[in-house]
């Protein structure tokens, strides 16, 4: 297996908590060779543009990256003035990192919620969320029309089935007490696009019998989740629902400081907080670094090195018995959260 780790530190919090999560891989496997790559406004800088080819080439050959965050376009020109080639590139094909995800085909955004230190047990909140990561309204197919935008959201059998494939593995590899299964949402009501993936699912859910599953209206399980989100397990989404549900559900357990994520494709994969760029904190020392260690967990886990459970034990203890950052009701600095989060390693020897 792999000993190369790809890291791209990005815009705003990106490397005040990437550089914490580093600090803890390098505690555990003081060997491993990081390797940093750039993507977004460092990559325009460094590299002459915001998607370099070399960082893909890095990427391909450590077949992992652990990402801080990087600004999306809305800084950007509006594609329908910008003149040049640029001219009516949509948002989304433009955006650094939805680039990453679409050309390395990472087409599974697994996103466990889980506030740090809670206790197993039946009102707990635990469950993952299985974001479709490549199509959708994520597609980039957007033009103009008379009077208007047109932005097609396409969603297909295969890409369908392979991520609702993956909302059953990931059900099956967790001890789930309640036995909740998989939860397909959707709005087939409404859209056909929906449909489509709703028969897929009930498909898949046919032949993984084993694992129970349901399916709902994604305006009621925006609800359900808030009034009962112990209730679920894993809950599966198209893209953009998947997006909207994961910053709700970071929001049930806290807030994003602490929700991680693995970008999963056939030959690669890409680890980061769920969270973005944080303007509004970046700088000031306090973000959280929770998100971006418990994402390098999960990426010790994809590559089959040992950690990860380390990793998950230090933070529980630092949530439990520590002092966690503001954003989880605590007083401690980015620093001191990481000192406390490596002690804890230490004693967990
Ligand atoms: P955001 O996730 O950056 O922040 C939302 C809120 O959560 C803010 O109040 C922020 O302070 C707080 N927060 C987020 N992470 C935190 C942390 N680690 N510790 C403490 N508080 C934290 O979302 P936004 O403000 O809507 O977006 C900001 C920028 O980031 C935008 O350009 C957006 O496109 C981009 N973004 C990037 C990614 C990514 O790179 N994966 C994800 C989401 C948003
Ligand atoms: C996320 C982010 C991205 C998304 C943005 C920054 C393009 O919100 O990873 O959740 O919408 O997927
Ligand atoms: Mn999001």
């Amino acid at each position: 297996m792999t000993s190369k780790i790809v890291f791209i530190k990005g815009d705003g919090i990106g490397p005040e908590v990437i550089d914490p999560a580093l600090s803890v891989i390098e505690a555990l496997h003081p060997g491993i060779e990081l390797i940093e790559a750039y993507i977004g406004s460092e990559a325009v800088t460094r590299a002459g543009g915001p998607f370099p080819g070399e960082t893909i080439d890095l990427i391909d050959e450590a077949g992992v990256c652990l990402l801080g965050a990087v600004l999306s376009s809305i800084d950007d020109p509006d594609p329908r003035e910008d003149p040049g080639d640029m001219k009516a590139v949509p948002p989304a094909q433009r955006s650094p990192l939805l680039r990453l995800r679409r050309e390395l085909d990472l087409y599974a955004n697994i996103r466990p919620v889980r506030r740090p230190g809670s206790v197993q047990g039946s009102e707990v909140i635990d469950l993952v969320i299985v974001r479709e990561n490549t199509e959708g309204l994520y597609s980039g197919i957007e033009r103009e029309v008379q009077g208007g935008v047109v932005t097609e959201r396409r969603i297909t059998e295969e890409a369908s089935r392979r991520i609702c494939r993956t909302a059953f593995e990931v059900a099956r590899s967790r001890i789930s007490p309640a036995g909740a299964g998989v939860v397909c949402v959707h709005k087939a009501n409404v859209l056909l696009s929906d449909r489509l993936f709703l028969d897929i699912f009930r498909q898949t859910a046919a032949e993984e019998a084993d694992i129970a599953s349901t399916s709902l209206y994604v305006d009621n399980a925006a609800m359900q989740l808030v009034l009962d989100p112990a209730r679920f397990d894993v809950v599966l989404a198209p893209n953009m629902y998947g997006d909207i549900l994961s910053d709700l559900a970071a929001g049930l357990i806290g807030g994003l400081g602490a929700v991680p994520s693995a970008n999963v494709g056939a030959d690669h994969a890409l680890f980061e907080p769920v969270h973005g760029a944080a303007p509004d904190i970046a700088g000031n020392g306090i973000a959280n670094p929770t998100a971006a260690m418990l994402s390098a967990a999960m990426l010790l886990d994809h590559i089959g090195i040992d950690g990860g459970d380390a990793i998950r034990r230090a933070v529980d203890e630092v949530y439990t018995n520590g002092n966690t950052t503001p954003d989880a009701d605590g007083t401690a600095s980015t620093a001191s959260f990481t000192d406390q989060v490596l002690t804890a390693l230490k004693g967990d020897n």
